[in-house]
């Protein structure tokens, strides 16, 4: 197992720490020895639940008696026919990350990742976050019995996201500033202090695990690679992720296709979306990045080079939506398919909805959209959205609330004799 630069090419040893490539400063990738792992694993891959670890050839660990787990992974791939029927397409699907033990997709990193420290005997894990990955690392810190610090914005962080790291015992430092400011003083503390172990997505087996969701889809298809995929883009690690895990399949020979891969980013915090529309090769970062979907307030992604890659490479777009195409999308997917997920998660529906509108997709390819989190963690979101109507605890107010009143005037039957 080598972990090479995804820019110079530069390789090294995947067992001694690293985060960036010492030559010239880009991320580093885990690289797998895919003969050994296409003999394993097609015996057994099959025979496994699904689920993160079912696919652990693929994985970077050494020693599976380590392993950090909460039972993350095998989350629905639903089949959304009344939100695709809506928006005109003909088969639509929703991969619902929520499902998963914190609430988000960030499970499948940390599993791996946590798992990975416990290994090396790292007793200090730290992070960055706009809330899903402080609460997803504090869970598996929890686990495991090792010291989590998560470094927060101030404000903005969604009230789920803190009472998770508040509860699983993180030690919370909310810095004034943005996540930004925040990712860059972890990234530097961690290079400081190497006993301190960073788990955000410039760490390479954050990214192992969540590929995984990638091969999960293939095999949810039957196994097959869905036309294109929708992802909302924050730091961008989870695009950069499944398109790792797409290719990984087709080289397995698993698939034989490539989908396309739409980031979708926040109007107030796309700086990927202008410089893929630009046609830049490098971002200009956000200074002030703003949006309802806080998961994703994000002006300079650490991910951003691979994360243009994957959109370009899979013959893929970048789109920007706004906060209110957003809220609406979230409330599409709750009425008319049950799936409660938070804003930023909602914004993969609203780039799709957006790119139908303008023609860009072909109503009849198979879509995926991914749901990154659940809605419950982000509950101020919604409260302005209707409040319940109060009355007297009387059937009169209740059925003329409804409606009712006038026939009820009509004489009931009793019914039987
Ligand atoms: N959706 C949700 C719900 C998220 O929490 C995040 C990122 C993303 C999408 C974007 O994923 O960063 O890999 O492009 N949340 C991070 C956090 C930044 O700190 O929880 P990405």
């Amino acid at each position: 197992m080598i972990l090479k630069c995804v820019t110079c090419g530069h390789e090294q040893d995947a067992d001694a720490v690293a985060y960036r490539c010492p030559k010239c400063g880009d991320p580093l990738e885990i690289r797998l020895d895919t003969e050994r792992i296409r003999e394993v694993a097609r015996s057994s891959w099959r025979e496994r639940p699904i689920s993160v670890w079912r696919y652990r050839e693929a994985l970077p660990i050494h020693d599976e008696t380590k392993i950090v787990s909460l039972a993350e992974g095998g989350t629905a791939l639903h089949r959304c026919e009344r939100l695709g029927e809506k928006l005109g397409l003909r088969s639509l699907f929703v991969k619902n990350e929520g499902e998963n033990p914190t609430g988000s997709f960030k499970d499948r990193g940390m599993t791996v990742g946590v798992t990975r420290a416990v290994e090396m005997g790292v007793k200090t894990l730290i992070c960055a976050s706009t809330g899903n990955t402080s609460a997803s690392l504090a869970a598996y810190s929890a686990k495991a019995g090792v010291r989590c610090v998560v470094l927060v914005p101030s404000g903005n962080v969604a009230l789920g996201k803190m009472a998770q790291a508040v509860i699983h015992g993180a030690q919370i430092l909310q810095v004034r500033g943005s996540f930004d400011d925040a990712m860059g003083l972890v990234q530097e503390l961690s290079l400081r202090h190497t006993e301190i172990y960073l788990l955000n997505s410039i760490n390479p087996f954050r990214i192992e695990g969540q590929k995984t969701a990638a091969f999960e889809i293939c095999d949810q298809l039957d196994p097959a690679s869905p036309d294109s995929v929708f992802l909302p883009v924050g730091n961008a690690g989870n695009i950069t992720a499944y398109w790792k895990g797409f290719n990984e399949l087709v080289d397995l020979g698993f698939t034989q296709s490539l989908p396309r891969m739409m980031g979708i980013q926040a109007e107030g915090a796309s700086p990927i979306v202008r410089a893929i529309r630009e046609g830049r090769e490098e971002i200009v970062p956000e200074p002030r990045p703003e949006t309802v979907a806080t998961a994703i307030r994000i002006g300079s992604p650490v991910n951003w080079k691979r994360a243009m890659r994957a959109i370009r490479d899979s013959g893929g777009a970048a789109e920007a939506v706004s906060d209110g195409e957003i809220l609406e999308a979230q409330k599409l997917l709750a009425r008319l398919e049950g799936i409660f997920v938070e804003p930023a998660s909602a914004s993969s529906i609203a780039g799709l909805a957006r790119l139908v509108g303008d023609g860009k997709v072909d109503r009849n390819e198979n879509i995926v959209c991914v749901a990154t989190g659940h809605g419950l963690k982000d509950p101020g979101a919604v409260s302005g959205m209707s409040s319940p109507l109060v009355m007297d605890a009387s059937m009169e107010s209740i059925e003329r609330c409804l409606g009712l009143f006038e026939a009820s005037k009509a004489p009931v039957s009793q019914g039987g004799k």
